[in-house]
């Protein structure tokens, strides 16, 4: 079985610019050769489409925090079990827009109890850490903005808006929890920037 599959991801606010940096990063390295696959959280995966309705869509907001985080890694482990696993088990580089560290910051959030439950839910049914992971971090003015130009607002900012700052610095935290795969990148730069930042980063775990 070919040992050369890696996963990568991508974290940060609402706004970071995490879909376009995912895209940027499969293209560079499809580019120099390397067999690349982009998924993303929540909802990737066949069928995950009805997942990602549960956790975004109008029933989102009747969940209890349990619930959510119980949803989230449901998710992710249908996400891993049908795409995530056999791609890099084929030796392929999946870069992965939100992983488990979204479900830390967002769900673990509110309590060092909601984080523990979150950490072993983790362990328990899911299990696998990404190789790299990229943390954006933007401004939370910046994160603004940029969402409210996104066409048809986000009625989810509404919740998160006030709550951002907080989130911010939750994905800054995971540097400190996860040093050896966290990297935290400045995202208020033009993107060429920061895609060739990414590129160098992952070419240093993929080797
Ligand atoms: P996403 O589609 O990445 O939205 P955006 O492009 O705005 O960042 O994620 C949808 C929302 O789901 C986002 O607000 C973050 C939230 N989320 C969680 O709360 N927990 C999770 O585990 C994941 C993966 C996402």
């Amino acid at each position: 079985m070919p040992d050369n599959g890696r996963l990568i991801t991508l974290e940060g606010i609402d706004g970071a610019g995490k879909s376009l940096q995912t895209r940027l990063l499969a293209e560079n390295l499809r580019d120099l050769g390397h067999l690349v696959v982009t998924t993303f959280e929540p909802g990737g995966g066949q069928q995950g489409g009805l997942l990602r309705d549960l956790l975004t869509g109008d029933a989102a907001s009747h969940w209890s925090p349990a619930t959510e985080a119980l949803l989230f890694t449901a998710a992710r482990r249908h996400h891993l079990d049908g795409l995530v696993l056999p791609a890099i088990a084929e030796g392929k580089i999946v870069i992965c827009d939100r992983f488990a560290d979204s479900t830390r910051v967002y769900q673990g959030f509110d309590s060092e109890t909601a984080r523990h439950r979150v950490d072993q839910l983790h362990t328990l049914m899911i299990g696998t850490d990404p190789d790299l992971t990229f943390i954006i971090d933007i401004p939370v003015k910046l994160a603004l903005e940029r969402v409210a130009r996104r066409s048809g607002g986000d009625a989810r900012l509404d919740t998160f808006g006030s709550r951002l700052e907080d989130l911010r610095q939750g994905f800054l935290q995971l540097q400190q929890s996860f040093p050896h795969r966290c990297r935290v990148v400045n995202g208020d730069r033009e993107s060429s920037e920061i895609a060739s930042d990414l590129l160098a980063m992952s070419l240093e775990v993929i080797s």
